[in-house]
């Protein structure tokens, strides 16, 4: 039978990678590996939806964030009908399904969030419905830092994390603090860390590697993804992982054989 796997994609701190390594990953996951692939947006600042070309419609209508709104407060009535449900998840054309949020509800939430145990295992309660058990992978996008905006909440809920870290002089110190914490904090198993935006062009940043490769290297991907910016930004202007993008573009994007070896590493991993 298949069993569902959830992936929290975490960072320590902003502007690493997550989302650009989430979408990229699950992307090469659709259209190499034929896996049927859920991407949830639980990020206020919702880079995943605009990257995915989501465009919020003018009618009010219900996400995952009113859901779990729902399931915090615990009304009798759910404020979510099951027929909004179906509503929640949007398909791409190239197979990935993911799941926008509402900014407004999802900015809310934390608010409501107390240290019982009732209101910490929100998300999980959420994960449980019928509307995810078709996928083999559930990657979420959270917010930057461990312990901000229901990153703990979604940690409790998944089955694994899998942490983003940008190649910079503190990159070895938030691989430690990111290893460290997941581990004493959370059941999540930590799948590998990726290290991102990789340039070897200096002697600091070759350091900085050797460095983290020595000390994390069972916690490592061993694929790294280079410092392509260019590449990313084609792609979402595209809307589309790098693993199509390269073949839409007339410019070459190598990030994408990067990707699919990341996909390929993945599976062998979490496997
Ligand atoms: N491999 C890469 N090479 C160069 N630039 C990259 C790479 N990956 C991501 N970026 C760029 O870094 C910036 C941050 O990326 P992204 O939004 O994926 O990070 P994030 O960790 O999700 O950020 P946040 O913490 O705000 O959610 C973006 O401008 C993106 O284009
Ligand atoms: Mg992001």
């Amino acid at each position: 039978m298949k069993k569902t796997k959830t992936i929290a994609v975490v960072s320590e701190k902003g502007g690493v990678g997550k989302t650009a390594t989430l979408l990229n990953l699950a992307g090469s996951l659709v259209i190499n590996q034929k896996k049927k692939v859920l991407v949830v947006d639980l990020n206020p600042q919702q880079d995943l939806s605009t990257n995915l070309g989501y465009v919020p419609p003018t009618v009010k209508s219900k996400t995952i964030s009113e859901y779990i709104y729902d399931q915090l407060e615990g009304v009798d009535f759910p404020i979510v009908a099951e027929s909004d449900k179906t509503g929640f998840i949007k398909h791409t054309d190239y197979g990935l399904d993911y799941m926008p949020a509402n900014r407004n509800t999802l900015e809310l939430l934390p608010r409501n969030l107390s240290d019982s145990e009732e209101d910490n295992m929100c998300i999980a309660r959420v994960l449980k419905d019928e509307m995810f058990l078709d996928y083999d992978f559930i990657f979420i996008d959270c917010k930057d830092s461990l312990v901000a905006h229901l990153v703990p909440q979604i940690l409790m809920a998944s089955d694994y994390a899998l942490p983003v870290a940008e190649v910079g002089i503190n990159s070895v110190f938030d691989v430690s603090e990111v290893i460290k914490k997941i581990n004493n904090r959370y059941a999540a198993t930590i799948i590998g860390v990726v290290l991102n935006k990789v340039t070897e062009m200096s002697n600091i940043a070759k350091n900085i590697l050797q460095a983290a490769q020595q000390e994390y290297g069972k916690y490592l991907f061993a694929t790294q993804i280079p410092d392509r910016k260019a590449q990313i930004e084609q792609a979402n202007d595209l809307h589309l992982p790098c693993v199509i993008a390269r073949n839409v573009h007339r410019k070459k994007n190598t990030l994408a054989g990067y990707y699919t070896a990341l996909a390929d590493e993945f599976l062998e991993k979490i496997k």
